[in-house]
């Protein structure tokens, strides 16, 4: 994929991918609300076929061909265009669901028999794929911790089972501890273990991070994937899933979209268009109001740990430095008490908002052990370090006095 120039993704979010001759001149692209497309000539139709359904390779300068919503759609076309730019990859989809993209994700790339190897935690609907879903298949998920000892582990297990082993997928920082995991190390181990005919895909779920301030196809994964319901969409008013990486990587997995329809809709991928203009923007705020926020839970009595990239020590500080251009905006920490205290003070907030998801420009707030990664086993809970104390909070765009006040106010019942 080309881009234009020199220009910073920042510009190119404002017109990359749209030519507006092909829409009467329209600055914006219109939302293409319509379910097929109508072919030139029958031999054209002939040809978009040919190269949808890969029964040709594309000729030099060929258009695809607009077919039909399921498999292809000016909106998404232009976003997923987009999208690529952070990341400089040669190939993207968007998804109707950040799940709907991880599970054709490893569906297209893992076979019966084969092993994804997985860090925990993860977001809990990922851990529920991995672990009671991919069995059915017989396909097996194995767990090591995210952090700084996932890499000694990893390499541990591949030298015992690099044959079965067809993917590591890794969430760095992980939700909702933070614990960020070496990229370029697992890239380093997955080219060492890989053979000719059987390559060790890294795959890494960027969603905290990503698109701002961590891309790990730049840093050598081969697929990095996204829940966009989250930053790239930035409103908290749509689902949307995102999938990054190389030609090769992709071509299956938009195989699996194809088929199983799981796309998003032209109306949701005009929506993330217009988000992707202020990303970085947006996230950038997010963070300069989350690092101040931090400065104050560091300090309240009623709070015993706070999980934050930079202050999780000097190894996790070593990592994120190496592979972030910042903290980014999602903090955990843990109250004094447990699951009744942590109550308290979500019940005492005014302002910041209890609900799950994150990444939009509103504060949002929950308890992990009990919402979002509730159906973990005491067992997996643990090695997850996840406890009833630890509440995790998404910082939005307000000014932040206001969320401080709010969060003081809610910790000062304890
Ligand atoms: C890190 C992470 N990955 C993936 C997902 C799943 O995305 P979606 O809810 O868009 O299906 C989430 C959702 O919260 C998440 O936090």
């Amino acid at each position: 994929m080309k881009y234009d120039g020199d220009l910073h993704p920042e510009t190119l979010m404002l017109g990359y991918g749209y030519d507006p001759k092909r829409s009467e001149g329209s600055v914006k692209p219109p939302v293409f609300l319509t379910s097929t497309f109508v072919f030139p000539t029958a031999e054209e139709g002939k040809q978009f076929f040919e190269l949808a359904y890969g029964l040709r390779q594309r000729e030099p300068g060929e258009d695809p061909g607009l077919i039909y919503s399921r498999i292809n759609n000016p909106d998404l076309e232009i976003l997923e265009n987009r999208l690529a730019v952070w990341e400089g990859a040669e190939s993207s989809l968007v998804f109707a669901s950040g799940m709907a993209g991880i599970t054709a994700t490893v569906m297209a790339h893992l076979a019966p028999g084969e092993i994804v190897v997985t860090t925990t935690p993860v977001y809990g609907g990922t851990h529920y794929f991995m672990s009671r879903m991919l069995p059915r298949w017989n396909m097996e998920c194995q767990w090591i911790h995210a952090g700084s000892r996932f890499c000694d582990e990893l390499e541990s297990l591949l030298e015992k089972d690099a044959e079965r082993i067809k993917m590591v997928y890794v969430e760095t920082p992980a939700n909702p501890s933070n614990q960020m995991t070496d990229l370029k190390r697992c890239v380093e181990l997955c080219a060492r273990f890989s053979r000719d005919d059987h390559k060790i895909l890294l795959v890494v779920d960027n969603t905290f991070m990503g698109p701002v301030f961590q891309q790990p196809l730049k840093l050598g994964a081969d697929i990095s994937l996204y829940s966009a319901t989250k930053f790239i969409g930035g409103h908290s008013d749509l689902v949307s899933g995102a999938v990054l990486g190389s030609q090769e990587m992709i071509g299956p997995i938009s195989e699996m979209r194809t088929i199983f329809g799981c796309m998003a809709s032209p109306f949701d991928g005009w929506m993330m268009l217009r988000s992707m203009e202020t990303v970085g923007i947006r996230m950038e705020k997010q963070q300069a109001n989350a690092l101040q926020i931090v400065e104050m839970l560091k300090v309240h009595p009623a709070i015993t740990k706070v999980y934050y990239p930079g202050e999780l020590g000097e190894q996790q500080d070593a990592i994120w430095r190496n592979q972030c251009s910042g903290p980014g905006s999602l903090i955990a920490f843990d109250v004094r008490g447990g699951e009744k205290e942590a109550f308290l003070v979500l019940n005492a907030l005014k302002l910041c908002k209890l609900a799950v998801s994150l990444g939009g420009t509103e504060t949002l707030i929950e308890h992990p052990a009990t919402m979002t990664h509730s159906d973990l086993n005491p067992r997996d809970m643990k090695l997850a370090e996840i406890s009833h104390s630890m509440i995790r909070l998404s910082v939005g765009i307000e000014h932040v006095p206001d969320i401080i006040a709010d969060l003081n106010q809610a910790l000062d019942v304890l």
